[in-house]
């Protein structure tokens, strides 16, 4: 519980979510100034600061803020997440799409899979476990990425041990073939961790985004609801550079692309509506590494669990 008691004004409120909005793209209306109050009072204890105007200087202006920003966008943006999230869309990918894929790229024998605002992991190794139930053919290089704007639910999602409120979703019999237990909850296996990577990346920041290799299939599930409308535009036509032609976009439940683009094509399957992007010729299909990701995105950050 925070001890601070300090009061955000509207004015504070607004500067602080607008330097939050430059930063990450999440956009904070009127209504959630109580909300926002709530969260940063714990920055505030733990920076020693007694009003939000100090805390707004401190983001601005000391060499620290930088850094600071990640620890406020952390404390107001919700990371909830599960295991088998959405049963309807995971039936598109694992029965429709991922048959379709791996037709379509036995030439290669690669896939790789992006799960982009991943917080703590369940939706990468979700995509694992579908992998595995779905048979990797043999000699098959597949991995799957998952990233999230938080440094924190990235070390959660590696660490990849989970309490009862991850599995609401999650049929027992994945619980029993994929985890084994520990003290301290139910840890991913081996085998479904072999498959997955993970890295700390900024969505709206282009450039790093744009170092990513060729995907062929991107998970972006609740994160774009957060996000305004420039914000929204920019990550998607991002995820179109990143996606091979034929490649496959998947939006959470309550998201569309209506208003945002017309260059995905909507594929209407029998579980599920997902974009795509057209099968095109003559293009780079570099399939991305952890490697590469590594070298071009920066040192350890992105790397096996
Ligand atoms: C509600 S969770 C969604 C988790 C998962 N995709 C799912 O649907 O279960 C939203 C996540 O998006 C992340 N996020 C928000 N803005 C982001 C940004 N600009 N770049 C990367 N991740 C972002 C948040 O940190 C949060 O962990």
């Amino acid at each position: 519980m925070s001890l601070s008691s300090a009061i955000l004004a509207p004015e504070e409120f607004k500067l602080i979510r607008e330097l939050i909005l430059r930063y990450c793209g999440v956009v904070l209306g009127d209504e959630q100034r109580g909300f926002v109050e709530r969260r940063l009072r714990d920055r505030l204890d733990v920076l020693g600061l007694s009003d939000f105007r100090s805390y707004y200087r401190y983001l601005r202006f000391d060499p620290a803020g930088a850094h600071e920003i990640e620890d406020a966008a952390e404390s107001i943006t919700t990371h909830e997440t599960y295991f088998l999230r959405e049963e309807y869309q995971l039936k598109a990918f694992r029965y429709e799409v991922l048959p379709a894929l791996i037709e379509a790229r036995s030439s290669i024998r690669r896939l790789a899979l992006w799960s982009a605002g991943c917080s703590t992991g369940e939706e990468v190794y979700t995509l694992a476990m579908l992998l595995l139930e779905a048979g990797i053919p043999s000699g098959w290089d597949v991995r799957v990425f998952g990233s999230d704007l938080s440094r924190r639910v990235i070390a959660h999602a590696r660490r990849g041990v989970y309490g009862a409120t991850s599995f609401r979703a999650c049929p027992e019999r994945y619980r029993q073939q994929y985890f084994r237990s520990t003290p301290e909850g139910m840890e991913v296996s081996r085998e479904v961790r072999a498959l997955c990577h993970f890295g700390q990346l900024n969505l709206v920041d282009a450039a790093r985004v744009a170092l990513i290799g060729k995907l062929d299939v991107i998970f972006c599930r609740n994160v774009l609801i957060y996000l305004n409308d420039g914000a929204r535009m920019s990550v998607v036509e991002q995820f179109h550079r990143r996606l091979s032609p034929g490649g496959y976009l998947f939006l959470g439940h309550s998201e569309s692309l209506l208003s945002t683009t017309t260059a995905f094509e909507p594929v209407v399957l029998a579980n599920d509506l997902v974009y795509r992007r057209a099968p095109e010729v003559g293009e780079n299909h570099e399939i991305a590494t952890p490697q590469a990701l590594a070298t071009r995105i920066g040192g350890s950050k992105w790397r096996s669990r």
